[in-house]
Formats: C-alpha cells, sequence, structure tokens
C-alpha cells in the first residue's frame, strides 16, 4: 500500500528530457527518501525515460505517465500505449485528467477503456474526476463526479485493490489560482469513498482520494491535513524544484 500523504506533480506539457534532467538533479539533492509518504512525478511522456533514469537510485519515487492510449499497439499516430508507457519506466497512470477531457474530448467511455488497459499491464491508476464551474453553480458537482467515477471503473471496478487511486479535481480550480477550501475538498472526498463503497465495499476503505486545484507552497499543508484528503495532484507549483521540494515536505 502507498504511504499517505502521497504528493504527486503533474508536470503536464512541461520540462523535455533536458529540462526534466536538470529539475531531477536539484529534487533528488534536496529531497531525502521519507517513510511517512510517497512522491509521484508526471513527466510528459517523452522525458519518460530521463526522469526514471535520474530516479533510478530512488525508488522511493514513482514516475508516471499522464495519459495512455487504450490499445496495446496500432496505427493510433501520437500515442503511448499502457505497455510502452511501462517500458519507458512509467509505474502509474494518470486516466482522465481534466484537461484531457475537456480540452481534447475524451468521454467517460473512453477513460473507462484506459483504466481497462492500465488493470491489464498490472500498474496502479490515478483516475481523475471533477465538476465545471457551471456544473458546480447548478448544484450538479455530486452527479457528476459520482457518474465519472462509477463510468470510468465500470470494466474494472471488481479488480480495485489499494493501489487504485482517485484524484477529485474541480475544473474551476485548475490553474486558475482558485482552490477548494479545505472543508468543500473533503465534503467531497466522503461523497466519493461512499460511492467508492457501494461500488466496491470495504476495499474502498484504502484508496487514496488526493485534491488538485491551484495547490502551492501556501497552501499544501492545510489541505493536506484536511480530513479525507490523502494526498494532493499538482500542476503549476511542481515546475519548479525549489517549489516542489516544499510541498512534499509539507
Ligand atoms: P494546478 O493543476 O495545480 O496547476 O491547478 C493541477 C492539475 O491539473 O493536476
Amino acid at each position: 500500500m502507498l504511504k499517505r500523504p502521497i504528493l504527486a506533480a503533474n508536470w503536464k506539457m512541461h520540462h523535455g528530457p533536458t529540462a526534466s534532467k536538470t529539475f531531477m538533479e536539484t529534487f533528488l539533492a534536496g529531497y531525502q527518501p521519507r517513510e511517512d509518504r510517497t512522491v509521484v512525478v508526471f513527466p510528459p511522456a517523452v522525458s519518460l525515460t530521463a526522469v526514471t533514469w535520474m530516479a533510478a537510485s530512488r525508488p522511493d519515487i514513482l514516475i508516471g505517465v499522464q495519459n495512455i492510449h487504450w490499445a496495446e499497439k496500432g496505427a493510433f499516430t501520437g500515442e503511448t500505449s499502457a505497455e510502452m508507457a511501462k517500458d519507458s519506466g512509467a509505474s502509474m497512470i494518470l486516466v482522465g485528467h481534466s484537461e484531457r477531457r475537456h480540452v481534447f474530448g475524451e468521454t467517460d467511455a473512453q477513460c473507462a477503456k484506459k483504466c481497462v488497459a492500465a488493470a491489464r499491464v498490472g500498474l496502479p491508476f490515478m483516475l481523475c474526476v471533477g465538476e465545471k464551474i457551471d456544473q458546480r453553480e447548478a448544484g450538479a458537482t455530486s452527479d457528476v463526479v459520482t457518474r465519472q467515477l462509477r463510468e470510468g471503473l465500470a470494466q474494472v471496478a471488481n479488480l480495485i485493490s489499494a493501489d487504485f487511486l482517485l484524484a477529485y479535481e474541480p475544473v474551476w480550480a485548475i490553474g486558475t489560482g482558485l482552490t477548494a477550501t479545505p472543508g468543500d475538498a473533503s465534503a467531497i472526498h466522503t461523497l466519493l469513498r461512499a460511492e467508492l463503497t457501494a461500488m466496491i465495499g470495504t476495499r474502498a476503505d484504502d484508496i487514496p482520494i488526493l485534491y488538485g486545484g491551484s495547490v502551492n507552497v501556501g497552501n499544501a499543508a492545510t489541505l493536506v491535513a484536511a480530513p479525507e484528503i490523502d494526498g494532493l495532484l499538482v500542476g503549476g507549483a511542481s515546475l519548479d524544484a525549489g517549489s516542489w521540494i516544499k510541498i512534499v515536505e509539507a
């Protein structure tokens, strides 16, 4: 089981192999292994090998892939399969990030196929859910996140164990400087855990639920201390190694 809190950096489309190496040099020098937390880095796919190589002597740091295609291989120009990501050193897979859903039009059904692919290669995967601002204002948050959860896991629910992770990332909080209050985030996490329990029973107890959306050096400690927040998924504030060290030490 992953040690909590789980602090995960999502670099999005930042840091190619050269910048990734520089980042990892600074980060590894400034962050010593700790028994009381798990650190994950999701670099762009082209930087997976470089980051894996840099972290070869640090098994405490997990490297993940930001997105996969559901097929094992084939005529899918520009895509990366779960098998290829694993071969490049990924030991975790991010599925259904809101930018995948809302910028690239990824559907719940496609997320479900990606979860199947992650399970096929035996890697832990983190499914992201979260409502847009209009959905929040319409009072639809719980409907949206429970639908994303249920449909995303539709074909793999029977396989889910403690190495599945869930990330609640309200879309209106991502990259905007607006953060859910710890209380708001806790409330949605509680709802998500109840939904998971309805789906898979007591296996839901061990599943970490991370919060993401404008986490920074100033708010990380408060958010991660809130009830039901088992970790953080951090975009912008994870790009600078110095700030990421402060967040993982939070
Ligand atoms: P942000 O992104 O921390 O820049 O808001 C979080 C995410 O998209 O995972």
